[in-house]
Order: structure tokens, then sequence, then C-alpha cells
């Protein structure tokens, strides 16, 4: 397998990993979703052929290399999370009201909410079908609390939605339920196929949150000022859905724009000269090399983790993929 190596291109160069990886999880992922018929067929194939970075089974796979072989156990569970994932996102795109994503048209754009949320729920239940089939049910019992807590950092996210006061613990709570609480699961379900201690569970799990909590920093960066060409999923949702992320909760900070935000914030509708206007504030005020400071030092405590585990080729993929994340927003 190859190493990665510090990378400007996130997206590419985990795709090159991909190609180059052992377990394969396009196939896997197709032969998974094959029996599946009608409108579900329809909607799995078109998920399929959108792809996406393949983080969580490749966090699967490589936590599990850290500490024993690969085995078929392994494999599944790697894939259960990649369908958890994508069944988060069909539902996670109905409730931003987002068009696009992978640069491809939506699923519940394409075939209606009615039929988003059912192929979400029918990917889930594919998951469990597969993490039921383990030997351990230590990775159903992880996979099922990841999904709650998402659940749970989605429906405060809502709930805080177009409050211009909520603070860095708030906002700290919401993206480490939705989003590094599956990280940390994945990390710690392939860990415990590959029989580790729970020394080593619990370490990888750090490692795990660590790097999910710098996934949704680094995404909230880009949300407010990457370019929607190559993230392929529409840029301000975070803003127009009245949602407070780091780069904007530090320019709330600012005394000059304080009052302003509040009043944006109240307003409940933000205009696109607005939305240009806080993303060149960050840029301008340097908060975005700020939250990106922050995203970075998470992943340093990612890093630092993994340090106390053997060399061997998983470590290195593991290092890899923290770098790329880290490259993605430079
Ligand atoms: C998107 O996750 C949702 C977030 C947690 C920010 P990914 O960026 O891993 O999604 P894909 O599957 O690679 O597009
Ligand atoms: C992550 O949040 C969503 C999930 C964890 C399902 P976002 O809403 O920021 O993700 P994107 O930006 O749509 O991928
Ligand atoms: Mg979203
Ligand atoms: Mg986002």
């Amino acid at each position: 397998m190859k190493t990665i190596e510090k990378s400007a291109d996130f997206q590419s160069h985990i795709w090159d990993a991909t190609s180059n990886d052992p377990l394969k999880i396009e196939e896997l992922l197709r032969e998974e979703l094959t029996e599946s018929q009608g409108i579900h067929e329809e909607i799995c194939h078109h998920l399929l052929r959108a792809g996406g970075k393949r983080v969580r089974p490749l966090l699967v796979y490589h936590c599990g290399l850290l500490f024993g072989p690969e085995t078929e156990d392994l494999k599944r569970t790697a894939v259960a999370a990649e369908l958890i994932h994508m069944a988060s996102l069909v539902h996670d795109d109905i409730i931003d009201g987002s068009d696009f994503r992978h640069n491809q048209p939506t699923a519940h754009l394409i075939w209606g909410n009615q039929r988003g949320v059912l192929a979400g729920d029918y990917l889930f239940a594919k998951a469990f079908g597969i993490l039921a089939a383990n030997k351990s049910t230590q990775p159903l019992r992880l996979m099922v609390g990841a999904i709650q807590n998402m659940c749970r950092g989605e429906i405060n996210q809502d709930r805080e939605q177009f409050s211009s006061m909520i603070g860095i613990e708030a906002y700290y709570d919401r993206i480490a339920n939705k989003t590094a609480a599956l990280i940390e699961a994945s990390c710690m379900a392939g860990a415990v196929v590959a029989g580790a201690n729970p020394l080593q569970i619990e370490a990888i799990g750090r490692f795990g949150l660590n790097l999910g909590l710098a996934f949704q920093i680094i995404d909230d960066i880009l949300d407010l000022c990457g370019d929607e060409q190559k993230m392929g999923k529409p840029k301000y949702t975070d803003l127009i859905k009245g949602n407070l992320t780091l780069p904007v909760i530090l320019l709330r900070e600012q005394p000059q724009y304080k009052e302003w935000l509040r009043e944006v914030f109240q307003e409940k509708t933000i205009t696109n000269s607005i939305l240009v206007e806080i993303e060149t504030a960050a840029k301008d005020g340097g908060i975005t090399e700020r939250a990106f400071a922050i995203g970075v030092s998470h992943l340093d405590q990612a890093r630092t983790v993994l340090q106390n585990f053997c060399d061997n080729q998983a470590r290195k993929f593991l290092e890899g993929l923290t770098y790329m994340l880290q490259a993605r927003a430079n």
C-alpha cells in the first residue's frame, strides 16, 4: 500500500489511497447495495456514483490494522461505517436544504424528501444488518451510540438556529456529537474487531475524537471561505441556516463585529452581499487562520496519540490522513 505524503489535495489523494487500498471499499459498497430494488436501487446507485472520500471506512480498516490482521469482520465494519455516513448525509441534505453534493444533485432533489428519508433509513438498516453478522456486538453498540449522538447534535443545532449568543462550548458540544462521534466510533470499532485491549481502544477513540473535531472545524471554515466547485457542495449553508460556526463565533468576539452580527442573525434572512461581507471580514481579520489553528491543534493531538502505537503501514496511513485533512483548508 502506498504511503500518503503531506498533500495539497485531500480529495485526489484519498482517492489514490483508496484505489491502492486492499480494502477495496468501492467494490464492497457496490456488492452490498446491488441487491437493493426499485427506487432504493436507483438512489443507492446515484449515491455510489456520486462518490465521497470514504474517510470512515478507511479509518475503521486502518485503525484495525494497527492492532491485528485483516478479517472479514473488519471489512464488514468498514462498509457499515460508510453506509451510516451516507445515510446521515442524505438526511442532512434534507435538513439543510442542500441541492447538491459531490457536484451532483442530492437524492431529495431528484426523488423528493419522502423517498430521501426512506433511502436514508434503508442505508441505516443495511448497516445494522451487516454489523449484526459480526462475532462481537461491540461495534454495533459503538455505531448505535454514535448515531444517537449524531441525532442529538443535529437537534441541538436546529434548536440553536439564529441564536447569535452560541459560544465555543455549545459549538464543541454540537460538532462532537454530530460529526466526531461517528469518526471516533469508526476508529474504536476497527480496534475492537482487531482485538485491541481497553487502553488501546480508549486511545484510538481519542485519536478519532480529535480528528473528528478538526474535520468539522475545517468543513465549517470551508463552508464560509471555500470554493464551491472544489467542495462539491453549496457554500454558506451554515450561515443561511443560522448555524453559528467557529469562524463566525471568533469574528463575533471582535468588538467591531459583535453588534452587527447580532442584528444580522436577528433578521434571519442573510442576503448574499452580507454573506460575502462576513466571509471578507473573517479572511481579512485573520479569523480564518485562527479557526484553522484550532483545527490543527486537534490534528496535533490526534498525531500525538498515534505515537503510542507501533510504527506500521497502518499508522503511516493514519498520520498521512491527518496531514491531508490539514492541507485541505490551506
Ligand atoms: C461530510 O463528511 C459531512 C461532515 C461531517 C462535514 P465528508 O466530507 O466525509 O463526506 P464525503 O462522503 O467525503 O463527501
Ligand atoms: C455535518 O454537518 C453533517 C453530518 C454529520 C451528517 P454539515 O451539515 O456541515 O455537513 P455538510 O457540510 O452538509 O457536508
Ligand atoms: Mg449539511
Ligand atoms: Mg458543512
